[in-house]
């Protein structure tokens, strides 16, 4: 299959992603306190590309067409998306983002964490613009379950310390919450009935896991000029993610002793070796398989609305999570 691009899946909501930066902007401008205006000048010139907002519209676009409150939740949950990553840069240390030095690499710890609160304060302001108390619920849930999921590899990485079980749980809260968001928020702004909100949850959630993965796998396959930022940063920051756990499931226990031990020096030759040792093993193919296996389950918790242009986008949308080489 033809590598699918980000363009032909946006292209059903291309009018309201035009009109969704004009708000997304004007939402947080203006604010009279320069750094803060210094700040979104400079991220305004890297966007993103804007998944949540494409995943919020095509969603509302199954039951009709996109509206104010559609609008609301597209700008809610990229903001809260935005404010994550620039949270999840100073955790992770990384300098690079979108192609650009991250906030961290420019403005330092301080700042950025303070501006990703910044973010999320006014992702609560344009929640409260969607009128819906069942948006306020999502909302708050999706945020504990982020944080949950972010606390949870940060301890983790410390020690090496990851399993199966445990990285499924961590990357839906840490990802598939978010998407499974956006889906059910896009549905709410046009009136969808419980069983498609929990289709819709179900679709998201399920893509959101499949694309951490692509990104654990890009982190090993990727080139930082490609992906926009540096590669092979999560095995320097002591997070084992699936490519490692498959090749971990053949390995002896002294293999995997050695193998963690590699990780602990985290020189550039011991990090080659670990890359080596998963590529041996088939641990990108393996997770890339998973990725895909789950892609189509997402797909299939889609039946419940009739064929559609839209509904093909989510599933072209399904694919590119898994195909995307950035
Ligand atoms: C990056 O998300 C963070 C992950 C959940 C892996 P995206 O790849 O959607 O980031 P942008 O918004 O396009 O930069
Ligand atoms: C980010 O995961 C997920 C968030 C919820 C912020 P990563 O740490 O893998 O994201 P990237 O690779 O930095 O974009
Ligand atoms: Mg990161
Ligand atoms: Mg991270
Ligand atoms: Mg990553």
């Amino acid at each position: 299959m033809a590598a699918l691009r980000l363009k032909d899946i946006q292209v059903l909501v291309q009018p309201e992603l035009a009109d969704f930066g004009r708000r997304y902007d004007e939402w947080i401008q203006n604010t009279q306190v320069p750094v803060v205006d210094k700040i979104i000048g400079f991220l305004g010139g890297s966007r993103g590309k804007l998944l949540r907002p494409t995943l919020c519209y095509l969603s509302a676009r199954l039951l009709g067409e996109s509206n104010e409150r559609t609008h609301f939740a597209a700008v809610v949950v990229e903001l809260l998306h935005n404010a994550t990553l620039v949270h999840d840069d100073v955790v992770d240390k990384s300098d690079k983002r979108r192609g650009m030095p991250s906030l961290n690499a420019l403005f330092g710890n301080k700042i950025s964490v303070l501006f990703g609160d910044y973010l999320l304060a006014h992702s609560l302001l344009a929640m409260l613009e969607c009128g819906d108390t069942r948006v306020f619920a999502i909302l708050a849930e999706t945020s504990r379950r982020l944080a949950r999921g972010e606390l949870d590899q940060a301890a983790r990485s410390r020690n090496l310390d990851m399993d199966e079980e445990t990285y499924y749980r961590m990357v839906a809260n840490k990802t598939g919450a978010l998407l499974g968001a956006a889906c059910r928020l896009g549905g709410i702004s046009n009136e969808a009935d419980e069983q498609q909100l929990e289709a819709l949850k179900d679709f998201g959630e399920t893509i959101g896991v499949a694309f951490q993965i692509q990104d654990d796998l890009l982190d090993y396959t990727g080139s930082e000029g490609l992906i926009g930022k540096p590669a092979g940063a999560d095995l320097r920051d002591g997070k084992i993610t699936l490519p490692l756990l498959y090749a971990f499931e053949d390995a002896s226990g002294k293999e995997i002793r050695q193998v963690k031990q590699w990780i602990r020096k985290r020189g550039r030759a011991e990090i080659r070796r670990v890359v080596d040792f998963v590529r041996a093993a088939s641990g990108v193919e393996r997770a890339h398989q998973r990725a895909v296996a789950l892609g189509e389950e997402a797909l299939a918790r889609l039946e419940v609305f009739p064929p559609s242009p839209v509904r093909d986008s989510l599933a072209d949308f399904s694919a590119f999570a898994v195909n995307r080489s950035y």
